[in-house]
């Protein structure tokens, strides 16, 4: 197969910030996707309907095509019931996001204990919202490595059992522990990032330190990518695609202490195509990129298509975005023969 057409893909996770940087991001997920759920972890938080509402219009200022904004309220131990209902019902926020405290970037205001939300998570189960959750212990005593594995032991497991109803996401998976997790679950589902699902830690350590792949949940061993690409290639309906497209400028990542966070908007199509290609799994990659999400969030189906060909030679990506501020572009270290069939 040499061309495949699509329903236009969507993105359930991505992080547009603020202010001048829009610009340059916006429209790349405005180009390649139909919906999109809008990350809140800006300095301040999105913390209410008002905030979300009042940062789409700012986005949206940036959308020259009909990129759906789903925007998300940033859960802190301090949210009430009548902030979240309201913002709800009154469509402007379409789900919540919980950080634990401290687990990534703009997480000051996560959730220290679980035990200090349980009366939020239960007015979200009556009301149908969903949970979507960056799934790291951050106790210091664990390891990095191990952090997404112990969030999945001592809490999620706890959520899960309390809150059988709560339609649950369980963001950016790295492991095959989560992959079991979300497979044995009846709530939780699973987002996927390209990069995840294209590089390693090897990829990020081994003959130096490459920062624009330092991203949190970090990247983890082989095994684990394998298993990542295993159940994105099945179609599996409990798993999808989450870019966590996540800028940073180039001073920031390349950094004595870096920023976690890899900008793959623009070629993240592209590179999930390959990989699908790779493993002659293109016939499930419509149900990975715009369909399980879409059915997990009870939305309709885009009525745009997209078509991408392959092409005989490797495509030669950009580098770089932006000119004042200058973001690094994500790219595997595999070659990729596929593009919009358009150019
Ligand atoms: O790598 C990441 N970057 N992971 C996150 O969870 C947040 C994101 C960001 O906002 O930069
Ligand atoms: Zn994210």
């Amino acid at each position: 197969m040499n061309k495949i057409t699509l329903i236009q893909p969507d993105d359930w996770h991505v992080h547009f910030r603020d202010g001048d940087i829009l610009k340059t991001v916006v429209p790349e997920t405005d180009k390649n996707f139909g919906k999109c759920i809008v990350m809140p972890n800006l300095v301040p938080p999105i913390i209410n309907g008002q905030m979300a509402n009042e940062y789409k219009k700012r986005i949206s200022k940036f959308l020259k095509n009909n990129l759906n904004l789903l925007m998300t309220i940033y859960l802190t131990e301090n949210l009430k019931k009548h902030t979240l209902i309201n913002a709800y019902k009154t469509k402007q926020v379409f789900a919540v996001k919980l950080y634990p405290l401290g687990a990534t970037t703009n997480s000051e205001n996560g959730i220290k204990d679980v035990e200090n939300i349980i009366e939020i998570l239960s007015t979200m189960e009556e009301n149908d919202i969903p949970l979507l959750i960056h799934g790291e212990d951050t106790n210091p005593e664990i390891d990095i490595f191990d952090r997404e594995k112990s969030f999945l032991d001592k809490v999620l497991t706890k959520i899960t059992q309390n809150f059988p109803k709560l339609r649950i996401t369980l963001e950016h998976i790295t492991t095959k522990e989560a992959v079991q997790f979300i497979l044995s679950s009846k709530n939780v589902v699973g987002s996927i990032t390209p990069h995840h699902l294209a590089s390693n830690r090897n990829e990020m350590l081994v003959g130096g330190i490459r920062p624009h792949l330092y991203c949190l949940p970090i990247l983890k061993r082989d095994i684990h990518q394998q298993e990542l690409i295993k159940i994105a290639i099945s179609g599996n309906k409990k798993f999808f695609l989450g870019t966590d497209s996540a800028p940073h400028e180039i001073k920031l990542k390349e950094n004595e202490c870096g920023c976690a966070g890899v900008f793959n908007a623009p070629y993240s199509l592209q590179i999930i195509t390959q990989i699908f290609d790779n493993h002659n799994a293109l016939n499930k990659l419509e149900n990975f990129v715009s369909i399980n999400g879409t059915k997990h969030y009870k939305l309709p189906n885009n009525k745009k298509k997209v078509s991408l060909k392959k092409f005989k030679n490797p495509i030669k990506f950009n580098d770089y975005l932006g000119s004042k501020i200058k973001f690094k572009i994500y790219k595997p270290q595999f070659s990729i023969f596929w593009d919009y069939d358009n150019k």
